[in-house]
């Protein structure tokens, strides 16, 4: 089957999930610049294509062009890892549209999902109405309230609709009405969309993937250990313990398959993922991100429709364990996605 790995450039430069967003112009953000990686994870997935006996190519959607020649590319499916349009991560859900309008078969999630994981307001207000526990929360756009639980410091503030921990760093988390005013502004300063303001919930992290359909599997739930994080450092997944290559955050935390989790509590973490995955309608694979506090506590911090698909990902991590390696992961997605469209 011939297949186009369809990606956005500006993943050739920068890291996994660090995209450009329509930034307030007054206030621009400084990028940091990053060594390449040495092996992209779209290199990865058309390598592991090929080894499934398709016949892979790349389709770069760097624009209007690009979007007019994937009609006319041959592709009999699309491989999704497009996760921004021209930069902006807010037309992620829009290139699925694209593609729907086309009637062209992809990988991962629809238009619908990706929209609403998107909000991560917007996804935690349907996570209540299903009664899936997420951390209480306040939404605040440019000073005006537009939702608000009652809240208990510490609190951590992040932008709304942003993912790969963009805007989230050390100062993310705060324990004072002085630190939440000036976290908030400069939330609001620096990006285009409203600030989430949620409780922090101490706790591990872990993350569970989810492969399939009609009847979807939860993963081994993996966990990211950030108990060596400096003292100073509050415990969470930043930017620094994310892409800061080199720094202490980033050496001394790791992803592995989570270990010492009752039965109960790993059934309990798998049931919520897949009450994730069906709540946002996701697709194929999927990723869902949860703490767990010392009381077994679990809530869920936000789903990833289209998670990271690298070889070092927590997706592949889990399905590692799960007795599919890397290959067999890709093919899976591919022929789940197949399977779609008949
Ligand atoms: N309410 C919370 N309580 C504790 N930690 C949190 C909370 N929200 C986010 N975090 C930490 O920040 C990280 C990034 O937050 P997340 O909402 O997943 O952003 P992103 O979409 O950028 O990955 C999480 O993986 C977690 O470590
Ligand atoms: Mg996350």
């Amino acid at each position: 089957m011939r297949i186009a790995v369809l990606y956005d450039p500006s993943d050739n430069l920068l890291p996994h999930g660090e995209r450009r967003r329509k930034e307030c112009p007054a206030v621009p953000v400084r990028r940091r610049k990053r060594e390449r990686r040495s092996k992209l994870d779209r290199e990865h997935v058309l390598d592991a294509i090929r080894a499934n006996g398709h016949d892979p190519f790349f389709h770069e959607l760097g624009g209007e062009q690009a979007l007019f020649a994937l009609p006319k590319s041959g592709a009999e499916l699309v491989f999704n890892m497009t996760e921004a349009y021209e930069g902006d991560d807010l037309k992620e859900a829009h290139v699925a549209a694209f593609l729907d309008l086309l009637d062209l078969r992809y990988t991962g999630a629809g238009p619908y999902s990706l929209f609403l994981a998107q909000d991560k307001s917007l996804a935690k207000k349907l996570f209540n109405f299903h009664g899936i526990r997420t951390p209480n929360f306040a939404t605040v756009t440019r000073g005006k309230v537009e939702h608000m639980d009652d809240l208990g410091f510490p609190l951590i503030v992040k932008p709304a609709s942003e993912d790969g921990s963009v805007g989230i760093d050390a100062g993310a988390v705060v324990k004072t009405v002085r630190e939440l005013m000036e976290r908030v502004s400069w939330v609001q300063e620096r990006f285009d969309c409203a600030a989430l303001i949620e409780e922090y919930i101490e706790g591990r992290e872990i993350y569970v993937g989810v492969l399939g359909n009609e009847k979807p599997e939860a993963l081994p739930p993996v966990e990211l250990d950030l108990s060596r994080l400096p003292k100073d450092m509050p415990r969470i997944a930043g930017r620094e313990v994310k892409w800061d290559k080199g720094s202490e955050a980033y050496d001394v935390t790791r992803s592995e398959v989570a270990e010492g989790l009752t039965g109960d509590l790993k059934k309990r973490l798998q049931e919520t993922a897949l009450e994730v995955y069906d709540a946002l309608k996701l697709r194929d694979y999927g990723r869902v991100d949860m703490r767990v506090t010392p009381k077994n506590e679990i809530f869920v911090i936000e789903a990833n429709p289209n998670p990271w698909l690298a070889p070092e990902a927590e997706l592949a991590i889990a399905a590692q364990n799960a007795g599919r390696d890397y290959e067999k992961l890709i093919g899976e997605i591919v022929t789940m996605a197949v399977a779609r469209y008949f």
